[in-house]
């Protein structure tokens, strides 16, 4: 397997990377309410604990996404039909569904040029031990932002594009963001090309609540680890076990939330900021959000975007969907 940094062009892109976290985080804190962007968990601990959550018995979307990408995988090459495709991936994860999305395709007698688009080299090893090599199987991870990536990717070869944004990721973004980012999808992509998009339905409140606050304690961890690494990475003095882990539905917004908590009133020392942050017994500080929707929703999201919607494949309980989008 072939990767190509692209964001090594930039020089010293580490340092860009810490200087935006705690330039973010500095935002964040002096924001009311205190706020930290869901993308900062995944760190190389972050990103390992999120794959133990996928694989928790409470944590449903994962298994259900693999299930309704298992019972569709010899059904995609026949809706697409074409001889050869490139199937590009937007954040790689450990490559155990696309591997399934992947095979369909093989098994149909497809040529597919796969190239995982992530911003973490790491990632990108770890999704290559997941894929079997095949004959007609090209692979070329491509370490760059999304769109930076996708463009890069176009100018790779010019085949069918199929562009993959599977686990409910759109999930971290509000609907103003879900609507841009769907946008400039559309726009980086040809007409006829084809997206599809993992979404996560709205269901009974004690199912959510129970997948993001696991009996394993794995999701706390997981929040934690954000205090940790900035800890780490911005030189601050977080205690950990002062904050508490608090995951909760807001059903007027329709999406999960998760929060840390201030145990007590507390002082936190930010080296790389050379400042210092107060913390009320019982602040919080907001981490994430992640969307459930509607299957209607997710028709307004694809008529708004100027997709079509060729078919939503879901499980027996109708907890996930994978939409098949074609570009109009
Ligand atoms: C990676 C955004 C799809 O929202 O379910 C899992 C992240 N957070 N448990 C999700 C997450 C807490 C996950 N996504």
């Amino acid at each position: 397997m072939k990767i190509t940094n692209v964001s090594n062009v930039q020089v010293a892109q580490e340092d860009n990377v810490k200087e935006q976290f705690a330039l973010d985080v500095l935002t964040g804190l002096c924001s009311t309410p205190k706020n930290i962007s869901a993308k900062y968990f995944y760190d190389d601990k972050g990103s390992e604990l999120f794959q133990k959550i996928t694989s928790h018995k409470d944590y449903y979307p994962t298994r259900t996404e693999f299930e309704i990408l298992d019972s569709i995988k010899d059904e995609l090459p026949k809706v697409v039909g074409e001889k050869e495709i490139d199937l590009v991936e937007l954040g790689a994860g450990d490559g155990h569904k696309t591997e399934l999305v992947i095979q369909g395709f093989l098994n149909a007698g497809v040529i597919v040029n796969f190239y995982p688009i992530d911003i973490s080299e790491k990632a990108m090893h770890l999704l290559k031990k997941n894929i079997t090599a095949h004959k007609n199987l090209k692979i070329h991870g491509i370490v760059a932002e999304y769109f930076q990536g996708l463009r890069y990717a176009r100018t790779l070869s010019t085949n069918k594009q199929i562009v993959l944004v599977l686990g409910s990721n759109i999930g971290n973004f509000n609907p103003a963001q879900s609507q841009g980012f769907l946008r400039q999808l559309r726009k980086t992509i040809n007409k006829s090309d084809y997206a599809l998009i993992g979404f996560d339905l709205k269901k009974n409140i004690d199912t959510l609540l129970s997948a993001y606050n696991d009996s394993a304690g794995i999701t706390r961890d997981f929040n934690l680890n954000l205090l940790n690494r900035m800890n780490q990475e911005l030189d601050a003095n977080f205690d950990v076990s002062s904050f508490e882990h608090f995951g909760t539905y807001n059903p007027i917004l329709g999406a999960m939330e998760s929060y840390l908590i201030s145990k007590k009133d507390q002082t936190v020392f930010i080296g790389e900021l050379e400042r210092t942050f107060e913390f009320n017994e019982m602040e919080a500080i907001h981490l994430e959000y992640s969307f459930k929707f509607l299957k209607k929703d997710i028709n307004f999201l694809c008529e708004h975007s100027a997709f079509e919607v060729v078919e939503h494949f879901s499980d027996k309980n109708d907890y996930f969907v994978d939409t098949l989008w074609k570009a109009i």
